[in-house]
């Protein structure tokens, strides 16, 4: 087994089917993940499985208590066990922070719902808060699955095809270029003739070239980054 993971949400079966789905299924029937997602009410112990409360202080919405947060992390983690907490105030998601979660053998991911958690569980229990985006969801656990997703396909054979992985430093500093596959003529629409001219050099020129421009139009920011300048 490379990497586990181990989702605490108050909403598993919103990534059940997710997880045992398409590549994450397939990784993990292959035993090279494992990833599950548990009922954090589980790990509760009063009449009515409560998880939440009002903050201290005041102010709208609800708090997630420590109680349940610290027993179930406490159950699960391992010496080796990293803690994330998915939050929308945390580090962007890249592709560089997934090489380096995939170095993890245990991650915990620890979704977050109303208000977000107590502060203590936050200083306490987790090594790292991620963020999908700048946006906010109405809980983590997409959020959690996203990282299970992006970080799988750094593990070691897990894409089957290895290529895809070496095509991808290409991929990950400019953005995707346009792909054809058969008919050749779809309804009058035509793929462009240098990808049927079998010229690999010019192949090659011409999708970076529409790597570039498309870029320069989606996100300059990303040419303003790097070496790809005209
Ligand atoms: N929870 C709510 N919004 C989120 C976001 N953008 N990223 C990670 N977790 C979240």
């Amino acid at each position: 087994m490379h990497l586990e993971f181990d989702i605490l949400t108050l909403f598993p079966e919103m990534v059940e089917g997710f997880l045992t789905s398409s590549m994450l299924g397939r990784g993990q029937r292959n035993g090279l993940i494992r990833a599950e997602a548990h009922q954090l009410r589980d790990w509760t112990t009063d009449k009515h499985r409560k998880t939440d409360e009002m903050p201290f202080g005041g102010g709208a919405g609800m708090v997630m208590k420590p109680e349940p947060i610290f027993a179930a992390v406490e159950e699960l983690r391992r010496p080796e066990s990293k803690v994330l907490y998915m939050a929308p105030d945390g580090e962007p998601l890249t592709s560089q922070l997934a090489r380096e979660l995939v170095q993890e053998t245990h991650l915990i991911i620890l979704s977050g719902h109303y208000e977000g958690v107590d502060q203590r569980v936050r200083d306490e229990l987790v090594d790292r808060e991620v963020s999908i985006g700048d946006y906010v969801l109405t809980n983590g656990t997409l959020a959690a699955a996203v990282v299970i997703d992006c970080v799988s396909r750094f593990v070691p054979g897990f894409l089957g095809d290895e290529k895809s992985l070496t095509e991808e430093s290409f991929m990950s500093t400019l953005l995707g270029f346009p792909q054809y596959t058969r008919p050749a003529d779809f309804r009058g629409m035509h793929v462009p003739e240098v990808l049927l001219s079998g010229d690999h050099a010019a192949i090659a020129k011409w999708r970076r070239e529409q790597s570039i421009e498309k870029t320069r139009q989606l996100r300059p920011d990303i040419l303003d980054n790097n070496e790809f300048q005209p």
